[in-house]
């Protein structure tokens, strides 16, 4: 089969990685990748969102099958696109991507259909915004509908920040058009941890849970980014909690999306929150996580590309995927400045001594470019380093092994990716 994977990240290079190894791939194209995708796949500089370039792109490699990364094609509607003139693809349609697109269109299917989640108004009056924040008091949830790069959410833990929250949103626009709705949620305390499932509009098989780290800082301080490491699996989703999520929250979501028409296909990321009252969905997204994916895939024994097949074809109930018994930990390094304005171009060396530094290691590149003779930093994450261990402890240790031989002075990481598993396995509090 001739494969077209849509991205650039680290969660796309994962994902060429995985693929390359499917002796059903015969040749792997990749729009736009990166500088590490380049060594697997054949690189073309098509933008993820130019849906007519990708058409274009798909004819003229004569693809079998497109792999779709990132939120933004899904939600513009790449998938109905491509589909409608003939290519198979792995993602869910415009319509079933609205479960990320629009976080009032999911509040509103999980009171419809029974999901738990925080009780919420969705409003386009500020007015009415700032008097639901008022008459609930804070701690407080303010949220754009629409797509805001992951940083259309403020948590407010006073009143004043909720109300500024309203304002940037919906005056200010500062999230442009995805601020026009918002929605105001309860505040949901627990742990929070991420569940991946596989889904082909009727039937959805587990895939596996993760820990991602949102802080920029250790000990989770700092602004929040797209996510500076995570794990698999996530301890804290014991396999009881995990049977209680597809019971109460996944397939629920799904009978939901299929009475409405939209039957959704791919992958389901559930963020969840661990209530003392059990698991409570505080959104969804529509795609794997990055980089919970990279994770994922390389706890993955199975074949990948026939499973995320059967998720177009739906095949899924005939499916079963096998899973090492290890766990695995990836570490973001990112390039200085991020979140905010990183600082591209500066060189990267050492990536072969970071690939042998310890075993299992796996280096993904997430924003890097050649330059020159030189792989440089393009983005704000940059590489994701990952690796196996018998423990998360272990994991752990291989991966900051082979992070300490990169050579990059402007590049920066968390060095607590893991914290709370190894302090579970070391028996301490968390
Ligand atoms: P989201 O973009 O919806 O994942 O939100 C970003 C982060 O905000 C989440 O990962 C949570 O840590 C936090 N968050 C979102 N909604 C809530 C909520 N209702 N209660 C507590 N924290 C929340
Ligand atoms: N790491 C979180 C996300 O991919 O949205």
């Amino acid at each position: 089969m001739r494969i077209l994977v849509v991205g650039s990240g680290a969660r796309e290079h994962a994902l060429c990685w995985a693929m390359k190894a499917s002796p059903l791939c015969d040749a792997l194209i990749c729009a736009p990748g990166n500088a590490g995708i380049q060594d697997l796949a054949d690189c073309r500089p098509v933008g993820v969102t130019d849906l007519d370039g990708l058409l274009a792109l798909a004819r003229a490699e004569r693809i079998d099958f497109v792999v779709v990364g990132p939120e933004a094609p899904l939600v513009a509607g790449l998938v109905d696109h491509l589909e409608a003139h003939g290519f198979k693809c792995f993602g869910p349609s415009k319509a079933a991507a609205e479960l990320e697109g629009s976080k009032g269109f999911t509040k509103d299917l999980c009171a419809k259909y029974g999901v738990p989640t925080g009780s919420y108004l969705r409003t386009t009056d500020p007015d009415a915004a700032k008097a639901e924040i008022r008459r609930r008091g804070a701690p407080i949830v303010v949220k754009a509908d629409g797509l805001a790069a992951g940083k259309g959410v403020v948590v407010a833990m006073k009143l004043d920040e909720a109300l500024e929250a309203v304002d940037a949103m919906m005056l200010d626009r500062r999230f442009g058009d995805a601020g026009i709705e918002i929605v105001i949620e309860e505040y949901l305390a627990g742990e929070e941890v991420s569940f991946f499932a596989l889904v082909d509009g009727k039937t959805a098989i587990p895939l596996a849970s993760a820990q991602d780290h949102k802080a920029v800082g250790d000990g989770d301080t700092g602004p929040n980014t797209g996510g500076m490491g995570a794990y698999s699996p996530a301890p804290a989703l014991t396999p009881a909690l995990e049977r209680d999520v597809m019971d109460r929250i996944i397939r629920p979501t799904l009978a939901g999306m299929a009475a409405e028409g939209k039957p959704f296909r791919g992958v389901l990321f559930a963020g969840l929150m661990l209530t003392a009252t059990g698991p409570q969905l505080i959104e969804y997204n529509v795609r794997f996580g990055d980089p919970e994916c990279e994770v994922l895939l390389r706890r993955l024994k199975s074949d990948v590309l026939p499973a995320l097949i059967a998720s177009r074809e739906g095949t899924l109930d005939r499916t079963t995927l096998d899973w090492r018994p290890e766990a695995a930990l990836g570490v973001v390094m990112a390039a200085e400045g991020y979140p905010e304005t990183p600082r591209k171009g500066t060189a990267i060396a050492g990536l072969d001594a970071a690939a042998t530094a310890a075993p299992t290691v796996e280096v993904f590149h997430a924003g890097t470019a050649w330059r020159a003779d030189k792989i440089v930093a393009d983005g704000g994450r940059v590489l994701v380093v990952t690796a196996l261990g018998a423990s998360v402890a272990e994991a752990q240790a291989r991966a900051y092994l082979a992070v300490d031989k990169i050579q990059w002075p402007e590049g920066f990481c968390r060095r607590d990716i893991g914290w709370r598993a190894v302090a579970r396995e070391q028996g301490g509090k968390h």
